[in-house]
């Protein structure tokens, strides 16, 4: 009887805890860049929005509301190992330096111009056409990229950017259903240099104000992305800024990018976004599911049972705010002023949080009940049955779990 007593008091308390952390809005933080200006002036009234500004990014696009938004926290239990996805060929990546590529920070991120040699020929249900890359990043302290695994930011990642070759150019396809597939890459920091981002990096102090742009040569953007490119995650989506396009075929590759921490932190400090600031943190908070499937080609080692059953999670999407983490970045120092932007993804929180402290609440005093029927039962048996050897048959509430 001891013992129930125990288990009874560990349960309350549990109670109590849950019903207290949960309600937090975990919401997390700023966002991204995929299209041009050509599109925000398109769909938008106004062209202007800034990270900072993400939760309302929907009053002037509507789109940024819609349910199939990018990025997405991927969590790699939930996702769908799907062997039948087609393995991502490229085609055209390895230009020639005679070829001039342009080099601009548009305000929003670094972007290079991608000629339509360039193509993903393999992977989808057609040829897609390269139109464009670009970075998204954080600060020394932040770390940066859009997408999130289980829950984790990378220091940053690399967009390329594919439109599908049955439309003209990327704008007219940018609002197709099946318009666009981009390729993405977390970039994690090394032991080395890594030369091929040299190729961008060493440009950037002339690109450094903002609406600037330069010419530079041709190499081979394949070195840009993983060394492994058959393990990726597919899901729908969109486009990670204004107008957030819901026409995004996305690949992100499970196998990171390294650069040296001297590399990361150039992409970080050099570029300017207005006067005197400084282009960082120009990423999206991860944004919910709503019921979207997230699809694996590759089996993950160690995963019990392999093919996870997906799709049942949808809370658990955009909310694992958790920054810090992978290498080299860590402290949660950043961690206040990132709350409280998307809005949609607090609302969300705090609706699930008083519906488990009702449940806790409820579970609480209908425990707290039984307990105390219990030891009013208890003292009426002992005082009268002290000798009786029956007290193994009483009543003992038995708390529900996992609730
Ligand atoms: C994305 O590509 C896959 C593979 O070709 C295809 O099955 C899927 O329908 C595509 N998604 C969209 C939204 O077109
Ligand atoms: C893109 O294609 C559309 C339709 O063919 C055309 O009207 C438009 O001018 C093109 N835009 C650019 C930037 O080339
Ligand atoms: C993406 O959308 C396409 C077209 O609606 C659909 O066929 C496909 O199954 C979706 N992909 C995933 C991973 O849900
Ligand atoms: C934008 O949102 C509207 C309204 O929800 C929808 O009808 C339209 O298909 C969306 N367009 C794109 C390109 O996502
Ligand atoms: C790659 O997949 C493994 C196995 O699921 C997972 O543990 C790891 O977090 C993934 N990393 C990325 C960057 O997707
Ligand atoms: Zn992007």
């Amino acid at each position: 009887m001891k013992m129930q007593g125990k288990v009874l008091f560990v349960f309350l308390l549990q109670s109590l805890f849950l019903a207290k952390v949960s309600p937090e809005p975990s919401s997390e933080e700023d966002s991204s860049s995929e299209m041009h200006h050509e599109e925000q002036r398109k769909s938008g009234s106004h062209g202007h929005w800034k990270y900072d500004d993400q939760d309302k990014w929907s009053l002037d696009f509507k789109n940024c509301s819609g349910k199939s938004q990018s990025p997405i926290n991927i969590d790699t239990r939930a996702a769908i190992f799907t062997p039948a996805l087609p393995p991502i060929v490229l085609q055209g990546y390895d230009l020639s330096d005679e070829e001039k590529l342009t080099l601009q920070n548009n305000g929003h991120t670094l972007q290079l111009s991608l000629p339509d040699t360039m193509r993903i020929v393999r992977g989808f249900d057609s040829v897609f056409v390269a139109a464009q890359l670009h970075f998204h990043w954080g600060t020394v302290k932040v770390p940066g990229s859009e997408h999130t695994v289980d829950g984790l930011h990378f220091p940053a990642e690399i967009h390329v950017v594919h439109y599908n070759s049955k439309y003209d150019n990327l704008s007219e396809a940018a609002s197709k259903p099946d318009g666009l597939a981009v390729l993405g890459a977390f970039i994690e920091i090394g032991p080395q240099e890594n030369a091929n981002y040299d190729n961008v990096l060493s440009s950037l102090t002339d690109v450094s104000i903002e609406e600037s742009d330069t010419e530079i040569p041709g190499f081979n953007v394949r070195f840009l992305l993983p060394p492994n490119l058959d393990h990726f995650y597919r899901y729908n989506g969109s486009l990670t800024t204004p107008p957030c396009f819901q026409t995004v075929n996305w690949t992100i590759f499970n196998e990171t990018v390294k650069v040296s921490r001297k590399q990361l932190s150039e992409l970080e400090d050099t570029l300017k976004a207005g006067h005197d600031s400084v282009l960082s943190k120009n990423f999206r908070a991860p944004q919910l599911l709503y019921g979207r499937r997230v699809l694996s080609s590759f089996e993950a080692l160690g995963s019990p049972g392999g093919v996870s059953s997906g799709g049942t999670e949808d809370t658990s999407s955009g909310k694992s705010s958790k920054r810090g983490a992978r290498l080299g970045s860590g402290e949660d120092s950043s961690e206040k002023d990132l709350t409280d932007k998307g809005e949609e993804d607090a609302k969300f929180a705090l609706g699930l949080g008083e519906i488990l402290a009702i449940v806790f609440g409820v579970l609480f005093i209908v425990t707290l009940l039984s307990f105390i029927m219990y030891m009013v039962q208890q003292r009426k048996k002992n005082s009268r049955l002290r000798k009786d050897t029956r007290q193994n048959v009483i009543y003992t509430p038995t708390p529900k779990e996992g609730v």
